[in-house]
């Protein structure tokens, strides 16, 4: 069996019950491969823009003997496939901007999907703005720690209108997932005390600085949130 570290655990689960996945990146293909060896999922086309991550995939099929299963492609983002291919995406281990863009570029075939799984790595301020603007339901966003740092991913589908925003979580806050605090994640807390944490030691140095009124505001939003939590069972 392929072992999945935490981040790429998640995924995997939150992709369960998808017949069809594209894997959009999928590099050293670990997901690709666990995905069909498991069964969870009948039929995954695996694509990169890089042809030597892409041949990666390509042995990790071959060595399972998931030819069958398994397609590559090799393209940017989601260009590869057409409307109703897939019925998910996974689009993992990128920056936010660029998943913004494959979103954007490829609006009819994301839009056509049941469901994406999103994980970037920087940005993802900007991606949960866009996605919530754009009229993206939110169904997860998880807080997984792996090693010291911490990896969120989300899950999504596109809806009619903009999630109504939670009672109780501050308004305009991107930092974390309004969807993980109505899901009471257990990784909320520790990472809102630990991001609290940190904005309180650079809020120190950043005294009359352009950045203090932006610290300033995040930590009031995850002192909110903690107190809200306070009263949770
Ligand atoms: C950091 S790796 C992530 C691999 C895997 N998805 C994961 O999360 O473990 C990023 C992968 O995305 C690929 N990539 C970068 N830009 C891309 C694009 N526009 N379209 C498709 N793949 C892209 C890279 O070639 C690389 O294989």
């Amino acid at each position: 069996m392929i072992r999945l570290d935490d981040r790429l655990r998640c995924a995997f689960d939150l992709l369960r019950g998808s017949a069809a996945v594209a894997d959009i990146g999928s590099d050293h293909g670990k997901l690709t491969a666990a995905l069909l060896l498991d069964g969870c999922c009948r039929r995954v086309i695996a694509g990169d823009i890089s042809p030597d991550c892409l041949q990666k995939t390509r042995e990790i099929i071959e060595r399972y003997g998931l030819q069958d299963q398994a397609e590559t492609r090799l393209g940017s983002g989601l260009s590869i496939l057409s409307p109703g291919e897939c019925d998910a995406a996974a689009i993992l281990g990128m920056g936010g901007e660029l998943i913004v863009e494959m979103l954007t570029d490829s609006k009819a075939v994301a839009e056509a999907m049941d469901k994406l799984v999103l994980q970037p790595m920087s940005g993802i301020e900007e991606l949960r703005q866009w996605l919530y603007k754009n009229r993206w339901h939110v169904t997860a966003d998880r807080l997984i720690p792996v090693g010291r740092r911490w990896y969120q991913l989300l899950s999504v589908q596109k809806a009619d209108r903009s999630d109504p925003w939670p009672e109780g979580f501050p308004v305009d806050c991107w930092l974390v997932g309004y969807r993980s605090y109505v899901n009471r994640e257990s990784g909320l807390k520790p990472y809102c005390q630990e991001q609290l944490q940190k904005r309180r030691e650079r809020w120190e140095k950043a005294a009359g600085t352009a950045g203090e009124e932006k610290l300033a505001r995040e930590a009031r939003q995850l002192e909110q949130i903690l107190k809200e939590m306070e009263g949770w069972n």
